[in-house]
């Protein structure tokens, strides 16, 4: 089979009002994953993805507290992504917390539905080697390190291969990710289009 190699692109910005609703969002988060889903000693001694708390299962459920918080702010940053881009009409489809509590908590190679992916770094000191990594969608043998900081948010084609390498210090990382559909071509790309 023929390849054509085609470029893609991800975004790497701060989250605008991460600072006014950090310590609310970790703070719903670590008390609602402390009391329901934490997982049981001898889950957290397997060696396989592991999270030591997700909310994924109800990534659809827009009545959590912490997603009315945030999902205004992710929705303002997302439609800036695509104006930017030359889409229009983000949407978001879902979204879940992941939190990385104990050393060696990981998530390996995966990845998403939706045509793009988003990743909020809630809580995250960006200890080396635990920066997302991304496959590179041209030449899979090659990946990229995302050099992410708290407060940042990467949004990403969701078909691009990518994982969070095991946690290697006791300093939680707590992450929203989140799955986006861009629905349409803005049309101030029109006469872009028209000249190519
Ligand atoms: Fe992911």
């Amino acid at each position: 089979m023929m390849k054509l190699k085609v470029e893609s692109f991800a975004l790497l910005d701060k989250l605008e009002g991460h600072n006014e609703i950090q310590s609310e969002l970790i703070d719903l988060i670590t008390k609602e994953s402390d009391s329901t889903q934490m997982l049981t000693e001898d889950l957290l001694t397997e060696d396989r993805n592991r999270i030591s708390y997700t909310d994924q299962n109800d990534s659809k459920d827009f009545n959590r507290k912490y997603v009315k918080i945030v999902k205004p702010y992710l929705q303002k940053y997302i439609e800036k992504c695509a104006s930017e881009q030359g889409y229009l009409d983000p949407i978001i489809e879902d979204m879940w917390y992941q939190r990385y509590s104990y050393i060696g908590d990981k998530l390996g190679w995966h990845i998403h539905t939706g045509n793009f992916t988003g990743v909020y770094y809630l809580k995250y000191n960006n200890d080396r080697p635990t920066e997302t990594q991304l496959i590179q969608p041209c030449d899979q043998d090659k990946r990229i390190m995302v050099v992410a900081e708290e407060g940042d948010v990467i949004v990403f084609p969701s078909y691009m291969i990518h994982k969070s390498p095991p946690l290697v210090t006791e300093n939680e990382k707590i992450v929203i990710s989140f799955n986006i559909n861009w629905n349409k071509i803005h049309p101030e790309m029109n006469p872009r289009l028209y000249k190519i």
